[in-house]
């Protein structure tokens, strides 16, 4: 039987082999209320093959080709679904070597295909993947204060400083809320920190290279601000949560309470005491915060970083990119 037939609505999401889209998936299908349409750019990559191997995949994931850059690929991605996550837009490990390509027009035009397939396929609403990329390079926002979500990234302050990823979140988002005034299109956006925790996929994405950078022994110095960071199984649910209330709307920022690397570390210490860990600390003060009661009111909630922590550090072990 068709998981249609059995009452599952289809969605869909938009780079499913990515970090956060695979957890995303993985919630999805575990509701058994949806079906899953997963779009990936290379169906035969083996960087994708653990979607299929997700509980209920066989039953309820299917896996389609798309390009977000290639309007038709994704006009057939969305064709027939009832809500769209879009998930897939690039996260450079360093400097884009042609910056407008690799990674701007991935995100603005990918996103702004994405819209129109949905308006055209008549999508009841699209959740989109931000960044507080797009929310904390505002030089305009009072120092000190917690960032909510009237705060925009100065578009051109990230063009001066050359911070293309920052760029390319911040055009993006606002090029669809614009898409959302202009249509009538329902897009609520959701906008992460630095998102962290378990490995579905076999890669090691940005977010989390950087995440080891912070706790890795090899480092024997680190700064020692206070991070940012959110759990990616929460994230997931606050687009599962974003799709499903019929109150939300607008954007919403998406972060536990901020730690610092040294609370870090001694947590990690407290678990696994054979880990190797940075030896020093340098004190830096002063970092973004952010109010996540919007969100909050929702209903959703954070997990303890210690649970983050020691799930993200087995599953590392595991894959032997921690010691
Ligand atoms: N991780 C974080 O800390 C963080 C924080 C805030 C917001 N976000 C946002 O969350 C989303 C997912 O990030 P992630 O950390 O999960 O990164 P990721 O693991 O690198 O996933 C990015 C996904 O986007 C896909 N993609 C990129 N360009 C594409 C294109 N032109 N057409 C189709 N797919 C394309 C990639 O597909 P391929 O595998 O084919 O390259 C990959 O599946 C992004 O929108 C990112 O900006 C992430």
């Amino acid at each position: 039987m068709e998981a249609a037939e059995r009452g599952a609505v289809t969605v869909c999401v938009t780079g499913a082999g990515g970090f956060v889209a695979s957890w995303l998936v993985k919630l999805l299908l575990s509701t058994a209320r949806y079906a899953v349409r997963g779009t990936v750019r290379d169906l035969g990559d083996g960087k994708n093959a653990h979607l299929m191997t997700l509980e209920d995949a066989s039953e309820r994931l299917q896996l389609v080709k798309a390009d977000m850059l290639d309007y038709g690929s994704v006009a057939s991605a969305v064709a027939g679904c009832e809500g769209v996550f879009h998930v897939a837009s690039p996260v450079p490990s360093g400097q884009p070597s042609n910056p407008e390509e690799d990674v701007i027009a991935p995100a603005v035009t990918g996103t702004l295909n994405v819209l129109k397939a949905c308006y055209e396929a008549k999508v009841k609403r699209v959740v989109v993947v931000s960044s507080v990329a797009a929310v904390f390079n505002n030089p305009n926002w009072p120092k000190g204060e917690a960032f909510t979500e009237d705060s925009w990234s100065d578009e051109e302050y990230c063009r001066k400083n050359e911070e293309w990823y920052f760029l390319s979140k911040t055009l993006a988002e606002h090029e669809a809320f614009a898409y959302a005034a202009k249509t009538g299109l329902d897009i609520v956006t959701i906008c992460p920190s630095l998102v962290i925790g378990p490995l579905l996929q076999p890669t090691v994405n940005t977010s989390v290279n950087i995440f080891l950078s912070y706790i890795k022994g090899d480092q024997k110095t680190v700064n020692n601000g206070p991070k940012n960071l959110v759990d990616v199984r929460d994230v997931a649910d606050a687009l599962l949560l974003a799709y499903e209330n019929p109150q939300a709307s607008g954007r919403y920022l998406c972060s536990s309470p901020a730690l610092r690397v040294s609370d870090i570390v001694n947590i990690l210490k407290t678990s696994y005491p054979t880990y190797t860990c940075p030896q020093k600390f340098v004190e830096v003060e002063g970092s973004n915060t952010y109010n996540t009661e919007k969100l909050r009111k929702l209903g959703w909630t954070s997990r303890p970083m210690e649970e983050t922590l020691q799930d993200s550090v087995e599953c590392y072990r595991a894959l032997g990119i921690l010691n």
